[in-house]
Parts: C-alpha cells; structure tokens; sequence
C-alpha cells in the first residue's frame, strides 16, 4: 500500500504535470532536440540489452511524459509508456508512434511481473522524494525479467549547485514541481536499498554543465547547443569527464535466473 503521504504527494505532481504538460513538451523537448537530446537519446538505445530468439525487445519508459524517448525507441523495441499524468500522455499520443500508453503511477504499476527486458526513465527520479524513488526502483525490478536491464538519469548535484537556477539540492522550481539533485555517491546509496546488481553511474550533457554558470557561454550555448552535439557524443562513448555531465545515468540489471 502507498503510504497516505505518498500518495498525496502522487495526487499533486500529477496535477501540476497535467498543468504544465503542453508548456513542458514546447520548452524542454523542442528545445533539448537542438541541445544533447539526440545524444541522451542514443545512449538509452545503446544501453538497451540486444534482442534474443529472434523477438522484439520489449521497453518500458516509466515516466514517459509527451513520449519523446518512447517514440524514438518504438522504432527499435515494443514500448509501453507509463506516465501519471494524463495530459502528458495526451500529448504523447499525438507523436502518432506505436506506444502502448498506461496511466500509473511509478510506485504503483499496474503491470505484469517480468514482462519487461528493459526500462528506461528519462529525468523522472528527480521529481519523487526518495522514499517514492524507492518504491518505484522496486516497482520497477519486478517488473523486469530477470537479468532485464534499467536505466534511468538523474541530476548531479556535483555539476547543478554551480547552476544559478539550482540553490539547493531538494527544492520546488517556480511551477512547483519537486526537484532532487543526487551525487554519484547519494545515486549508489539509493540503488544499495534495492535488490538491482551490476550497478553503474556516469555522467551526461558535460558541455551543457560547463556553459550553464558562465552568462555569456549560457546564452551562446542556448543559440548554438546543437553544434556541440558530436562532442557531447564523443565524451559519452568514450566515457570521458564520466562524472562531469549536468545528469547523471545509472545503469543496472536484475540478477539474472539461476
Ligand atoms: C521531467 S518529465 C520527463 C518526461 C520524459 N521522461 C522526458 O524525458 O521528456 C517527468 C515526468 O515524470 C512523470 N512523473 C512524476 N512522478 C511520477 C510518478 N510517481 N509516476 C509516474 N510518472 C511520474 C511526470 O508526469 C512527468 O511526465
């Protein structure tokens, strides 16, 4: 059962997702789409396990919003969208993708238990306090299938506390939503409570955290963020500045049947 303080917390972000669906699909994902959303995209896939016995990967996107990482890996996988606000996934579904599109709530999902070989959750931790993260990672590992792959982001508090828009690590932005930045250590800490394995961190948008404090590097980078995609892919696939991005992307697995 979801304790009553969880699910009133539940009860008021999805109202203010619903609020802010539309707002948030033109800002972020048009805007993300000329910075290192194509990278951030790429990763995912490639953190995705390969397919076997000759079926499609079956994807979660638990968290999935206006469904721009669903509609991206729909091209590659059966991806079922999870999202607690339904004016998001209203805006989802007008990507015209072929997603299956479930209203839920993270720390309650209404899925079966190990039908998944992969979920992914794209900026979706940092908006639950953590004893809903917690909650929802166990949600999550049981509906894997074991040896099933997770991999989710979070902000990096050790690159955001320079971000003037970010002053402290738990707090509300302007619209009210909740916000928690982890360091890699507090992002450990928080998979060391659930049962995953094969833990790993590393970092995402390097050059993005770097522009952001600096005014004027801020504003070029709004202008010409797109042109420093190929470095920003380059620095992941090699796995350089590992720790320096503006996220952080953890990848683990469910221990895989005996
Ligand atoms: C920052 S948006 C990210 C959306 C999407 N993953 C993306 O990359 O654009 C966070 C999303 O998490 C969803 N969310 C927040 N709390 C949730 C919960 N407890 N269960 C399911 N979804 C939740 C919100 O409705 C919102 O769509």
């Amino acid at each position: 059962m979801l304790a009553a303080v969880d699910a009133r917390f539940s009860s008021d972000a999805r109202q203010r997702w619903d609020q802010g669906a539309a707002a948030y699909d033109a800002r972020h994902i048009r805007s993300r789409s000329r910075w290192f959303g194509p990278v951030e995209r790429r990763m995912y896939r490639s953190l995705l396990p390969a397919p076997s016995n000759g079926r499609r990967l079956r994807v979660l996107d638990a968290g999935a919003g206006t469904g721009v990482l669903s509609a991206y890996l729909a091209a590659h996988a059966d991806v079922v969208s999870a999202d607690l606000s339904a004016a998001s996934l209203a805006v989802l579904r007008t990507r015209q993708a072929s997603v299956a599109p479930v209203q839920a709530d993270l720390a309650r999902l209404p899925l079966r238990p190990g039908s998944f070989d992969a979920v992914v959750s794209n900026v979706v931790f940092p908006h639950l306090p953590d004893e809903l993260v917690v909650r929802a990672l166990l949600e999550l590992h049981d509906v894997l299938r074991p040896g099933g792959t997770l991999v989710f982001t979070v902000f990096n508090w050790e690159t955001m506390r320079r971000f003037r828009t970010f002053p402290t690590p738990r707090g509300r932005f302007p619209s009210g939503v909740y916000y928690r930045a982890y360091t890699a250590d507090e992002a450990r800490a928080l998979m060391n409570a659930t049962p995953f394995r094969d833990v790993r961190v590393r970092g995402l948008g390097a050059v993005y955290a770097f522009c952001q404090p600096r005014r004027g590097l801020h504003r070029l980078y709004h202008r010409l963020g797109w042109a420093t995609m190929p470095v920003e892919y380059v620095l992941q696939r090699l796995g350089l500045l590992s720790r320096a991005g503006a996220y952080l992307v953890v990848t683990a697995r469910k221990t895989p049947a005996s």
